[in-house]
């Protein structure tokens, strides 16, 4: 509560690098609180491969940022559509990954689409996945966490779910890929990967999904 009396809604910010479960974590948490859910890297993903779609350089801030503003995006019953196009799978590849990771790294596209991701902030609360959760886009959250886990851990993880959906993938150029985006996602001048100072840092390598989830329950039940 604020001291005017006007509840403040809360919001659990899960940060990371790729592959470190972010997304399953918060989903869980999300509905077992039945709280809203922000996936913040999905909207860098649509940027990213609806900007491809029309052309645009992925380094043409300029029509970047103006793409991003006229973008109708709709996150309904585990779909994504943009403009009316189901994008759901198509923004799930690890091209568009590293496509995100590059039109993420240009500040203009981060701050055109601040707004937007604050106002996902809705009551009962928010559970927000992403990068810069707890340290720019929601810096009053009362709980935040860093999930982390090792390269190998989260490439062999990635492996797996790819090769369960029948895809053919290599194990070694994944972990490549994994570094390469870690190391862009950690070292850009704005908003770099690095945990919120009051963040709990979670190291997942040795964890199951539902370890972590309960880890994360117990820390909101204690705020
Ligand atoms: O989380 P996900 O893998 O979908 O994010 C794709 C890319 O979007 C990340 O590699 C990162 O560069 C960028 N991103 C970001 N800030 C966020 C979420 C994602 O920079 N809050």
């Amino acid at each position: 509560m604020k001291s005017d009396g006007i509840a403040v809604i809360p919001v659990v910010t899960i940060d990371g690098p790729s592959g470190a479960g972010k997304g399953t974590v918060a989903s869980l948490v999300a509905d077992a609180k039945g709280w809203h859910l922000l996936d913040s890297g999905a909207l860098y993903r649509i940027i990213a491969v609806a900007g491809l779609a029309k052309g645009i350089d992925l380094a043409d801030e300029a029509s970047l940022v103006a793409l991003s503003e006229q973008l109708d995006i709709v996150f309904a019953d585990g779909k994504v559509t943009v403009d009316g196009a189901d994008l759901t799978d198509g923004i799930r590849t690890e091209e568009a990954g590293n496509s995100a990771s590059q039109v993420a790294a240009l500040p203009p596209v981060r701050g055109a689409i601040l707004t937007l991701q604050q106002s996902f902030r809705k009551a009962p609360g928010l559970v927000a996945d992403g990068r810069d959760m707890g340290t720019v886009v929601f810096p009053d959250a009362p709980v935040k966490v860093f999930l982390d886990a090792s390269a190998e851990a989260r490439a062999e993880r990635r492996y797996n779910q790819l090769k369960n959906k029948g895809l053919g993938v290599n194990l070694r150029a994944l972990l490549e890929q994994i570094q390469e985006r870690d190391a862009r996602d950690r070292n850009r001048a704005v908003a770099p990967l690095k945990p919120a100072e009051d963040a709990l840092i979670i190291d997942s390598t040795h964890m199951s999904i539902d370890e972590v989830v309960a880890t994360v329950m117990a820390q909101l039940s204690i705020t």
